[in-house]
């Protein structure tokens, strides 16, 4: 058998100590399918005196990241710093010494990812990025080589478990976001700063990342058009249950006449749809393509192990081309980089989309006949309406509609004009609707 295959890991968080579990618990199935052993002989970890739930006794640790990044005897480093600062400083410069690099930082590859990918095919390395999507799930691999037979059409994803969990438990508990945010926080599900996750930020990352493979377009992150949860209430999510739909927050992309969608935001979506039944902290992506058809992806998309799982797995490939021509390897985002097209990114005023809308208005006669006057001065057919009878003896009541799909501008026109209506209370409530179909 050939010599061992040596890994440097610079982080042993979570997902580090993860990654170490894995690889000695399944060493033999590893190397049976490697062709060789996968070591980790170095590790760079801030604090080295904790206990550690795994060995660390034929690793070299240091607080360095030079000791192993520079470290000749090492082959692959895996990063996972978090951030783009340093861990962008790190990987060009593994690269730079000739080691290939696995990560799971999404941030690094949605924003740095087009100049870490030429420097890597320029030096002839790869940098395997399989957990920096849905964490375990295989979708990068499903997506970038099991169906590069396909023409993708779309791609919509729950790919951010922890607004899924919030809208789950949301809809379950009829609780308000910010109760459901601090549970989520109480039990791990949630950061101590949830930003990345309730703002979209997290699933913006994501779905730069899917558009790429998907479609062979350069990596955009500053494109996607992102909305997150924090304006989701108790009350949409039981509306659009009585309509029949579920709100989720959705990651999509999309070929069309105009170019690239690139956007993530919640929608409902039917309950019938199969991605309308991911609840909890689960992921799950479905692709829409001219041979496959309709494919669905469920799986754990964080987590230690399940983000060790993808990891090992890039370990593993990673390992098994050591020895081939660089020229012939799986291109980084599935199309050949001098294939890669720079078709427009639609902006978000030029989508097509059918919307929820909720408007609170006096209960006085003729309201309703201006609201929907002016939806339909501006083409927008309404496809179901319903309207609540006034809470307590409240004067005001809520109106909910859904709409057939109009340019989202039309939309934008529309709602000025209702918003300044007299007997309309507050702003009007807007979610998109995407039928997934
Ligand atoms: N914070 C992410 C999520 C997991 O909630 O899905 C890592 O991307």
């Amino acid at each position: 058998m050939l010599d061992p295959v040596k890994v440097g890991i610079l982080g042993l968080g979570t997902v580090g100590g993860g990654t170490v579990h894995v690889l000695q618990h399944n060493a033999q199935e590893i190397s049976r399918r490697a062709g060789r052993d996968i070591v980790i002989s170095h590790a760079c970890a801030k604090v080295l005196n904790k206990s550690l739930p795994y060995s660390t006794d034929n690793i070299l640790l240091t607080e360095q990241l030079s000791d192993v990044v520079n470290n000749p005897d090492i082959d692959i480093i895996v990063e996972l710093l978090g951030g783009t600062t340093i861990a962008r400083e790190m990987t060009l410069q593994a690269i730079a010494q000739g080691k290939h690099v696995v990560t799971a930082n999404k941030a690094l590859i949605a924003t740095h990812g087009n100049e870490i990918f030429t420097a890597a095919q320029n030096k002839g390395v790869t940098v395997a990025f399989e957990a920096a999507v849905c964490g375990g799930m295989p979708i990068i691999k499903a997506i970038r080589e099991g169906m590069s037979a396909n023409k993708i059409e779309w791609i919509a994803g729950i790919i951010n478990g922890t607004s899924n969990f919030i809208l789950t438990e949301m809809r379950e508990k009829g609780s308000d976001f910010a109760k459901v945010l601090a549970e989520a926080q109480s039990l791990g599900y949630a950061e101590k700063d949830p930003t990345f996750d309730i703002e979209g930020i997290d699933a913006a990352h994501k779905v730069t990342i899917l558009g790429a493979i998907a479609f062979g377009i350069p990596l955009q992150f500053d494109k996607v058009y992102k909305e997150g949860i924090t304006q989701i209430t108790a009350e949409d999510i039981q509306y659009a249950d009585e309509l029949g739909y579920k709100i989720k927050h959705i990651g999509l992309t999309k070929r069309t006449q105009k170019g690239i969608e690139l956007r993530v935001h919640p929608t409902l979506i039917p309950n019938a749809q199969l991605l309308a039944k991911v609840e909890g902290v689960m992921n799950a992506v479905m692709v829409e393509s001219d041979a496959l058809g309709q494919s669905l992806y469920y799986g754990a998309g964080a987590g230690a192990l399940p983000t060790a799982s993808s990891i090992v797995a890039d370990l593993i490939d990673v390992t098994r081309t050591l020895t081939t021509d660089p020229g012939n390897r799986v291109p980084h985002l599935a199309f050949q980089a001098n294939a890669l097209v720079d078709l427009p990114i639609v902006p978000i005023e030029e989508i097509e989309t059918a919307y929820y809308l909720r408007l609170s208005v006096l209960d006085k006669l003729g309201i309703l006949a201006q609201v929907t006057n002016i939806l339909s001065a501006h083409d927008i057919s309404i496809e179901a309406i319903i309207q609540k009878e006034p809470i307590d003896g409240s004067k005001h009541v809520s109106v909910v509609m859904l709409t057939h799909k109009v340019l989202e501008k039309q939309m934008i026109q529309a709602i000025q004009e209702i918003e300044i209506l007299e007997g309309l209370i507050g702003s009007p409530t807007r979610i998109r609707l995407e039928r997934c179909a």
